[in-house]
């Protein structure tokens, strides 16, 4: 039998992040109810995986056997060819406790420099996680290709997106308008996954 979401469904949103989780209702087009593990005190489990697919998982299960709901999840980041795949996982955590974007893109740069190779290319990946308390999970996963240019540029956004120019385009994600880097950005190729799986 297809897993199926119905409209309505309350679902909690494994972050304690309220941005996140508004995110993930809007990414949804409204059709859920949407609590945040934050709001229900359920404790943030350790990111203890090697992939996005795994952190995901991981926190959607944790969040839907905790809470007795169905629950959803996403882990995102910079990989950068050159790097060997690196921040990766490690993305929000090369921003330090201050989460500082600007000191991440230039560990990120002088990481590259060091390596001596000339390749910039780098891809953003986002894993979406849908948990049934003890039943089967759901996952995916949305990749957006392209190059990294030094200094940043542009305004939007956060976290890598100065530096990150998508394939096919001029602009860097800080530099477009919010809704053109909607409409191609990992997180969007990974809800569209989702959205074909689930409904
Ligand atoms: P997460 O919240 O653990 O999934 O951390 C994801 C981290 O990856 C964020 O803190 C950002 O640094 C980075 N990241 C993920 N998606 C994007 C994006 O669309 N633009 C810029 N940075 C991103």
């Amino acid at each position: 039998m297809p897993l199926l979401l119905a409209p309505g469904t309350t679902l909690v949103a494994a972050t304690h992040n309220p941005g996140k989780a508004k995110e993930l209702v809007a990414l949804l087009d409204g059709r859920f109810t949407i609590l945040s593990a934050g709001e229900l005190n359920i404790p943030e489990p350790d990111e203890t995986e090697s992939t996005f697919v795994g952190n995901a998982l991981l926190k959607a299960r944790h969040a839907a056997d905790l809470s007795g709901r169905i629950a959803i999840a996403d882990d995102s980041g910079l990989s950068v060819t050159a790097l060997d795949g690196a921040p990766g996982i490690f993305s929000a955590r090369w921003a330090g406790p201050s989460k500082d974007f600007a000191e991440a893109m230039a560990k990120v740069e002088a990481r590259l420099i060091e390596s001596g190779s000339d390749d910039r290319s780098a891809w953003f990946t986002s894993a979406l996680a849908v948990a049934w308390p003890d039943g089967p999970s759901v996952v995916v996963e949305g990749i957006v290709r392209g190059g990294l240019v030094f200094p940043g540029r542009g305004v939007h956004g956060f976290g890598y997106d100065p530096i990150f120019v998508p394939a096919g385009h001029d602009q860097t994600f800080g530099e477009m308008d919010p809704a053109a880097k909607d409409a191609i950005s990992h997180r969007a190729m990974a809800f569209a996954k989702l959205k074909a799986a689930l409904f």
